[in-house]
């Protein structure tokens, strides 16, 4: 990660807004008032990739109207104004917030992590809701700007966490809720990731290679600090694993995966982190990793602070598993410990009771599915309210992106103050809860 004099430029820029005299809780029928009746006119930004499964998603919704489309590739922007011939196409965001603001009502943001907070802050103080990708941004202070930002506006925002609104979590949570497993003790979250899927444990590459004549180079930087382009090593999706730009594993796929124990549990922020995986290079992010968090008791859970452990690049708690007979698993889940056994529960399986044999009788419920896309399409329109708002993704991006912070300082239990957002008996890791900023791109520029 770099360093640099303009790295609270983004705080600085949150707090911009209640100087521009926003109300700080706007009132409910302003709220009210906000919502679209009608069609909504959205812009697309960022359509390739995930971007092109989000617009297709929320174009679906019979009320959702495309009216712009948004990407820094002119070949993704070609490829999406086939399917929407009459929207406008920018290649610059910020052209899109200074000329169209007024055509439209509603963004979706599905671009690299180190740009939603610039564009999501841009859209949210322009009065637009916003469907925003997760992880929610790329460091904490941005998150809790951009969570701030969305309180002010009374905009509806809902993260990209699909899996919320799947049935297997569905499943997974009317079991939790019925109480088989009893109080939880402990929690393990494990992805396979990156898996080579993007690289990670790598130093910065040498060399430039040419920029192909469909990509703004300088415009995909954006916040992140100046390099050569190199061919297929960061756009598009390779970026992940790179500090500039990406979250890394637990930035990727802790929201997805963290998301059952912070929610089933309704947990507070956690108390301290440690990680005892390799520590990153000054590039990326490394190969693996394994976090320790503590997070405060309560109602739900036992023993004093409940243990939450985060593993990826395959790691996984493999002794616990075998404990419980668990046989093949998932390799991204989140297991709950509980008094009277535990809850394995998969964005991509349906969950189980274990051991399996004391829990043969209980039948696995088929769950609730609800469309992500279209329940922020429905709220945007007053109807009902999403279920991953801003202010419960920016909760669950902190919480995954600490894992990162603490990553820096292996082998350190970090004890963590959650309120004045620092680590009290480590002052160098707070330098890790935010990021320098580009010159020209400070976010109240745009
Ligand atoms: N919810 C999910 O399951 C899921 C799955 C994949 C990706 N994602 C998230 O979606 C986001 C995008 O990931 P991806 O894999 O699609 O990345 P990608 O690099 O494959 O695609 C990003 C798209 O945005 C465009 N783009 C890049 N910078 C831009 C900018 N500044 N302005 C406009 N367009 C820009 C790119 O040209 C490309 O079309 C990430 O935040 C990622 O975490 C979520």
């Amino acid at each position: 990660m770099s360093a640099g004099p303009s790295r609270r430029s983004i705080l600085s820029a949150a707090g911009g807004f209640a100087g521009a005299g926003v109300l700080a809780r706007p009132l409910d029928f302003l709220r009210e008032r906000r919502r679209t009746r009608g069609l909504v006119r959205h812009a697309a930004i960022g359509v390739g990739g995930m971007g092109a499964a989000d617009l297709e998603q929320l174009a679906s919704h019979g009320a959702m109207d495309v009216v712009a489309l948004c990407d820094v590739d002119s070949a993704h922007l070609a490829a999406a104004a086939k399917l929407f011939p009459n929207a406008r196409a920018v290649r610059d965001w910020r052209e899109l917030f200074r000329n169209d603001a007024p055509v439209f009502d509603s963004v979706n943001a599905t671009i690299p992590d180190h740009m939603h907070a610039p564009v999501m802050l841009a859209a949210l103080r322009a009065g637009k809701h916003v469907y925003g990708q997760k992880p929610l941004t790329r460091t904490v202070a941005e998150a809790r700007a951009v969570a701030r930002a969305a309180r002010r506006a009374g905009s509806v925002t809902q993260m990209g966490i699909q899996n919320h609104s799947n049935a297997h979590y569905s499943a997974a949570l009317e079991l939790f809720r019925a109480g088989h497993i009893g109080r939880v003790h402990a929690v393990h979250v494990w992805s396979d990731r990156p898996a080579g899927w993007w690289p990670q444990g790598v130093e910065r590459a040498s060399g430039a290679d040419p920029v192909p004549d469909t990509l703004a180079w300088n415009l995909w930087l954006g916040v992140a600090p100046e390099r050569p382009y190199k061919k297929d090593l960061y756009h598009p999706f390779s970026w992940r694993g790179f500090a500039d730009f990406g979250t890394g594993a637990q930035g990727d796929m802790g929201c997805h995966l963290m998301d059952p124990a912070l929610w089933f549990l309704g947990l507070a922020a956690p108390l301290s982190i440690r990680s005892d995986g390799p520590p990153p290079n000054d590039e990326s992010y490394p190969l693996w990793s394994r976090v320790r968090y503590e997070f405060p008791p309560n109602a739900l859970t036992t023993r004093g602070p409940l243990p939450l452990t985060w593993h990826d690049g395959g790691k996984a708690p493999k002794q616990e598993l075998e404990e419980l007979a668990a046989g093949p698993v998932d390799p991204n889940a989140c297991l709950f410990f509980g008094e009277h056994g535990a809850l394995l529960a998969s964005p991509y399986l349906p969950p189980r009771l274990l051991p399996a044999e004391k829990f043969a009788a209980v039948p696995i419920p088929a769950g609730t599915a609800v469309n992500h896309w279209h329940q922020y399409v429905d709220a945007v329109r007053g109807k009902g309210t999403t279920s991953a708002p801003f202010e419960y993704a920016a909760f669950l991006t902190e919480v995954a992106l600490l894992g990162n912070v603490a990553l820096r300082f292996p082998h350190e239990t970090l004890a963590w103050d959650a309120k004045r957002m620092r680590f009290p008996e480590r002052p160098e890791a707070d330098w890790y809860l935010s990021s320098p900023v580009r010159k020209g791109w400070d976010f109240q520029e745009s």
